[in-house]
């Protein structure tokens, strides 16, 4: 057999040009085509794999990341993991400060790697599996202060170029030659919103028309100037009830969806039973809320979505019990 090598130099090198899948049995019916994104197929299991590598790469061009020096995140454990392998593979030391109220496998998945994991409590009253802004607030209280303890560099996926450009470089463009640019419509759970700003954004430069959507929890729609009701949901990943994200200012938004988490983890049911694609909330949060654009006002159309992590990720949760 003549079969040319190709050998990566890293694991970090097999981050990217994931599958595009059509959704077309859960779609029966529905008037319009759902394309997903399988991000739980890069090496840490999630799609926050692609910015991890976007911003180390992007600090060790720049010179804001020195050989060997610590790096510091806040994480709902798939940054940190991405991060965890992409430090790992580059010799950097890695803390990774997440709250409590997230899957504990993420905590062990990242200790693993070789990351130091601090774990933050969350405020009174708040329920495990359920974080809500203020938890991140705290989260991100820690991170400061470890990161300036230590003279690391931070990792911020809130505010580094890197995470948005990771997908508008990337996602973006691999999602458009995948589907041979019969995409019309795009909807994501926001956390950083780097993956919705990338791949929006790269999206209107092909075709301005082409609908991008936000999709939020339900009772926690902040960015779409909706009372803040319930701040606490199972969708891990986001929904943060920030009235503001970086990566969205200047950003054409043609429409907010709000999903339930009966409905996000109803939807990571039928994806694994029906479609074989084992995923978390946030994949389920996407997938209800491109059942409902179809089923309303972007009947007809092509929209895809991403798949943002591994349901193994969510074995101690409720999700598959
Ligand atoms: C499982 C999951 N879903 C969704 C998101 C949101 O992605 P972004 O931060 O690009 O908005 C994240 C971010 O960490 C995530 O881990």
């Amino acid at each position: 057999m003549n079969r040319s090598t190709h050998i990566l130099s890293s694991v970090s090198e097999a981050i990217g040009d994931t599958p595009l899948v059509g959704l077309d049995r859960i779609g029966e019916g529905l008037d319009g085509r759902i394309l997903a994104k399988l991000e739980m197929l890069n090496p840490g299991f999630s799609k926050k794999d692609r910015p991890a590598l976007q911003i180390i790469d992007e600090a060790e061009k720049n010179g804001s990341l020195k050989p060997g020096q610590t790096v510091v995140e806040l994480t709902s454990g798939n940054m940190g993991t991405g991060l965890a392998i992409v430090c790992g593979n580059r010799g950097y030391p890695f803390v990774a400060v997440m709250s409590k109220g997230n899957s504990p496998e993420r905590a062990r998945m990242m200790s693993a790697l070789g990351a130091e994991v601090i774990l933050v409590d969350q405020t009174e009253n708040a329920s495990q599996g359920q974080v809500s802004g203020e938890d991140l607030a705290r989260v991100e209280a820690v991170a400061k202060r470890v990161a300036a303890e230590r003279s690391a560099f931070r990792a911020d996926q809130f505010s580094l170029e890197g995470n948005f450009r990771a997908h508008y470089l990337h996602t973006g463009p691999e999602l458009w030659s995948q589907s041979g640019g019969a995409i019309t419509a795009f909807c994501d759970f926001v956390g950083s919103g780097g993956n919705y700003a990338g791949v929006a954004r790269y999206f209107k430069e092909q075709n301005k028309d082409i609908q991008c959507y936000v999709v939020e929890p339900e009772g926690a729609a902040a960015l779409a100037g909706q009372a803040v009701t319930r701040p606490d949901h199972p969708i891990q990943g986001g929904g943060y009830a920030m009235e503001q994200l970086k990566f969205l200012r200047g950003l054409p938004v043609d429409g907010y969806v709000q999903v339930s988490g009966k409905e996000a983890t109803d939807a990571a049911r039928r994806l694994a039973r029906e479609e074989g694609i084992f995923s978390g909330f946030s994949s389920g949060a996407n997938l209800a809320a491109a059942c409902k654009l179809l089923s309303g006002p972007l009947s007809g159309h092509t929209i895809c979505i991403m798949i943002c992590d591994s349901g193994l990720k969510y074995l101690s949760t409720d999700l598959w019990s």
